[in-house]
């Protein structure tokens, strides 16, 4: 029996998608799909938050193979920079050399509604911590989001008819929602999307020399714009209802990747 690296090595995949809180669902129930829970492969932390499962899912979209990660781990549950990332770590020894990156964020830009999906352009690492950190890299992040990837995303986006925005993600600690005094604070600082994960994974995988996207499910307007107080009930409902479109943007760019 083949080791779980191994398994992941020898599914030969392109390209892997980190998924966020509610979006388990973009997995395709298709035959031949391989699952390896986290919990066989000693490095990877186990999630414990509600809507983030645990465990590689090897399966094909549109005839291309594809790995997903069905949940995360956060810096707010108490791990470390590097423990969060060290399912990033795992993809690149398994070879894969495109990384997608999803998650559900607030939106911190009024024009960008609840339940739509916007294109990470670039970020804000908030989180006062990095991947890095200990063995230091200077690693570039100018281009941290390919350009290349972007525009085969937009690109599929024109064909299958879907409205993606693009725009700033700022990654903060958490787990508290934000203040509306820091709302206005990330809009100052060009956010249009805040959220708990992805900027240090963006940053572990560009130190790996992996080419990455980043995918925020806009499931609320962030705290001082929604007029309703924030909840992870309807962060996980929007990220459910908004999961399947995002699915037709992915089945419709891999064969291009
Ligand atoms: N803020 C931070 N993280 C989030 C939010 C939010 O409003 N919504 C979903 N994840």
């Amino acid at each position: 029996m083949n080791s779980p690296l191994e398994r992941l090595r020898d599914w030969k995949a392109p390209a892997a998608v980190i998924l966020g809180s509610g979006l388990s669902s973009i997995v395709p129930e298709s035959a031949g799909t391989e699952l390896i829970p986290y919990a066989d492969l000693p490095q990877i932390p186990q999630p414990s938050v509600p809507g983030h499962v645990g465990r590689f899912v090897l399966t094909e979209m549109n005839g291309v193979r594809i790995i997903f990660a069905q949940g995360r781990v956060h810096l707010y549950e108490g791990f470390s920079g590097k423990e969060v990332t060290a399912g990033v770590r795992v993809l690149a020894e398994a070879g894969v050399r495109n990384l997608v990156l999803t998650n559900a964020a607030g939106s911190a830009n009024p024009q960008f509604a609840p339940g739509t999906w916007m294109m990470i352009s670039d970020h804000l690492n908030l989180t006062g911590t990095t991947p890095l950190l200990g063995a230091p890299q200077f690693i570039d992040m100018t281009t941290a989001y390919s350009a290349r990837l972007r525009d085969c995303f937009a690109k599929a986006a024109d064909r299958v008819g879907m409205k993606l925005h693009h725009g700033v993600y700022a990654g903060l600690l958490g787990p508290q929602y934000e203040t509306p005094a820091e709302v206005r604070m990330l809009q100052t600082l060009g956010a249009q999307a805040v959220g708990m994960s992805t900027v240090l994974e963006a940053i572990q995988a560009r130190a790996l020399g992996l080419e990455v996207a980043g995918f925020s499910c806009l499931t609320n307007f962030a705290a001082g714009i929604s007029p309703t107080a924030l909840s992870h009930q309807e962060v996980l409902e929007t990220g459910q209802a908004a999961a399947a479109e995002f699915g037709r943007l992915l089945g419709a760019a891999l064969p291009r990747i």
